[in-house]
């Protein structure tokens, strides 16, 4: 089977160093996946911070194979069906009052595309035509596809499609760890809001349609912003007509160790933007969750013609549907968020802990089960590793051999493992993690300047 891996393009890494020693999952219990050579390891990164319910699940699987032989396709251009109705009705109930319409979708590149599209729609039919540009963060990351991707910071994965759709402004990461300006953790989040009112005032209020940003930046190292910098930016799209989307694929259905990561700061969007945890993995399925207001303008006679003019075949697909209402119904009817809530706060301790050992990790952050470690050179000058010493990756390569699957990039590693963890499980995840990082800085020892301290 191994002969085949060459075949196949994985998503991000390059094909010929993959089919070195591909990994080919084959099964999956709770939180571990096993291998086709029969070797397991934890999932602790769930899928693609899908797989909240861990594998395996039962419920999620019935509730496919129940639908599946009900009905398994119902065409989305002409008919809905009562699942993706139920879905929608779930969905309206576990959100506050202003939201009111469901857009239903099948991946998350497919939910951040409509959201800008619906966005610069709006404009064009609430009065404001002028309005179609688009802000986001450097170093985030909305999804593949065009206007995605164009809203999308990492210029490593912009520039082999570019020239990129037009009417994208990037804005800096609003990172608490590594602000470019002075400051103190008080003022840094104003400092940063700052900024972005002024690229508003320069590109002209009157041409910014919205602002798509997750709440918490995962593909930017997990970045937590300042505590008053999303109120200030709802304030500020208030302010100057913008379109507020937030992408929640990732921080919803309780993955920041809430319901959505809108809640940690009580500030909301005008458009949700949420996939992955929504089906538990099980299924692809996504939504875009509109306010009242924004529904609204694409609401009226035929003749009008102000409806939303996109669409795509697995849209609202009855059986992503089921499923989806049976893993949102187990997050909410099994205490999951809470537990959650409670690892993420068992790991982040561990590893702050872990920092008095081991200075190479210059910061721990995260909400709930989405924790990320960022590795330093030199903890006093938060100094990075250079990108050829690979260090976040040796971690994850490390960690892989001991049966732990992390997320990682050269100069960080982040930890998500389903939201179904036990506290038992957390700690084995976390000596794993340990061991790994052991490795790394041995390997490493000679060849470079190391901040190691050794235990005891
Ligand atoms: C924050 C965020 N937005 C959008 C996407 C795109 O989702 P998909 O890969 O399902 O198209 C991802 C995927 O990882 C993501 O992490």
């Amino acid at each position: 089977m191994k002969e085949l891996a060459r075949h196949v393009m994985v998503d991000f890494v390059q094909m010929k160093q993959f089919v070195e020693d591909p990994l080919i999952l084959s099964s999956g219990e709770g939180i571990r996946v096993t291998d086709v050579d029969g070797k397991r390891y934890i999932d602790g990164l769930s899928g693609t911070f899908c797989a909240n319910l861990g594998h395996g699940n039962r419920v999620l699987a019935e509730a496919g194979a129940r639908q599946l032989e009900r009905l398994a396709m119902a065409c989305p251009t002409l008919a809905t069906n009562d699942r993706a109705l139920e879905l929608t009705q779930l969905l309206l109930e576990i959100t506050p009052p202003q939201y009111t319409t469901v857009k239903l979708l099948s991946g998350g590149s497919e939910v951040t595309e409509a959201a800008i599209k619906m966005a610069r729609q709006y404009h064009k039919q609430a009065g404001t035509p002028t309005k179609y540009k688009v802000l986001s963060h450097y170093r985030a990351y909305h999804g593949a596809t065009g206007h995605a991707l164009a809203a999308g910071g990492w210029p490593g994965w912009r520039a082999p499609y570019e020239p990129l759709p037009g009417g994208f402004i990037h804005l800096h990461t609003p990172d608490p760890y590594r602000p470019p300006f002075p400051g103190t953790p008080e003022t840094v989040g104003e400092t940063y809001a700052r900024l972005v009112e002024e690229v508003i005032q320069l590109e002209g209020p009157e041409t910014i349609a919205a602002f798509i940003t997750e709440p918490i930046l995962m593909s930017a190292g997990v970045v937590v912003p300042p505590r008053d910098y999303l109120p200030r930016i709802r304030a500020l799209c208030d302010r100057y007509d913008i379109i507020l989307i937030y992408d929640e694929i990732i921080t919803g259905f309780g993955r920041a160790g809430a319901l959505f990561a809108a809640e940690l700061w009580d500030t909301w969007p005008d458009i949700f933007c949420l996939g992955k945890g929504m089906s538990g993995g099980y299924a692809p399925l996504s939504a875009n969750v509109l306010t009242d207001r924004v529904a609204q303008a694409f609401w009226g006679e035929p003749e009008a013609m102000v409806q939303f003019h996109a669409g795509h075949t697995y849209g609202g697909n009855p059986v992503a549907c089921a499923i989806g209402i049976a893993a949102i119904r187990q997050l909410l009817d099994q205490g999951i968020i809470d537990n959650a809530r409670a690892r993420g706060a068992q790991a982040q301790e561990r590893l702050r802990a872990m920092q008095r050992w081991f200075p190479v990790i210059g910061d721990v952050r995260g909400e709930g089960l989405l924790v990320g470690v960022e590795f330093v050179q030199e903890p006093q000058t938060r100094q990075r590793f250079d990108a050829t010493v690979n260090f976040g990756i040796r971690v994850r390569e490390a960690a892989r051999r001991r049966g732990l699957l992390l997320r990682a990039s050269h100069w960080m590693v982040a930890l998500a493992p389903p939201l179904t963890t036990s506290a038992a499980e957390m700690d084995e995840i976390l000596d794993i993690f340990e061991q790994a990082l052991a490795e790394t800085l041995e390997s490493l020892g000679q060849d470079i300047a190391l901040p190691v301290a050794r235990r005891g």
